[in-house]
């Protein structure tokens, strides 16, 4: 699974973003160490506060199947239509992350299409984060 394919399926998952209160489209891939690839897209309520983002439905999907470990996610994020921006996940992703991946070894890419993305390890985006090793 190449980083282009990655963001080509997080590119496919943002068209079934559903948000029509922000108008803001994020779809996301995630590789497991399995060699599966789980995707989400965002999915918003009426009552706001439910909304979840793309990044922790392909990670709460993937976990209910079983999956424990990840190499990488990709994300693509931006209003609806074209993407035009670089769409960071947010802090509770990033936390969320941190409870399943290797922060030296995780990569987050972040894309605008196959071709213009930038990666960061998870360390890099949660320094210093508390995680399950901190519980041990
Ligand atoms: N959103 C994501 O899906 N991922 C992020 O990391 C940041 C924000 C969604 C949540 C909400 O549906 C919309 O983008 C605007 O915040």
């Amino acid at each position: 699974m190449s980083e282009r394919e990655l963001i080509a399926a997080a590119l496919l998952a943002r068209e079934s973003s559903y948000s029509p209160y922000s108008g803001f489209c994020v779809g996301a891939a995630l590789l497991a160490q399995s060699g599966r690839v789980y995707t989400g897209c965002n999915i918003e309520n009426a009552a706001y506060t439910p909304t979840v983002c793309a990044e922790r439905t392909a990670f709460f999907k993937a976990v209910s199947e079983g999956e424990r470990g990840f190499v990488a996610i990709a994300v693509v994020g931006s209003p609806a239509g074209n993407v035009t921006q670089l769409a960071w996940p947010c802090g509770v992703c990033r936390q969320v992350m941190m409870e399943f991946c290797d922060p030296q070894r995780f990569t987050v890419i972040v894309a605008k299409s196959e071709e213009e993305y930038e990666k960061r390890t998870l360390a890099d985006l949660l320094p210093e984060g508390f995680g399950p090793d901190n519980l041990a």
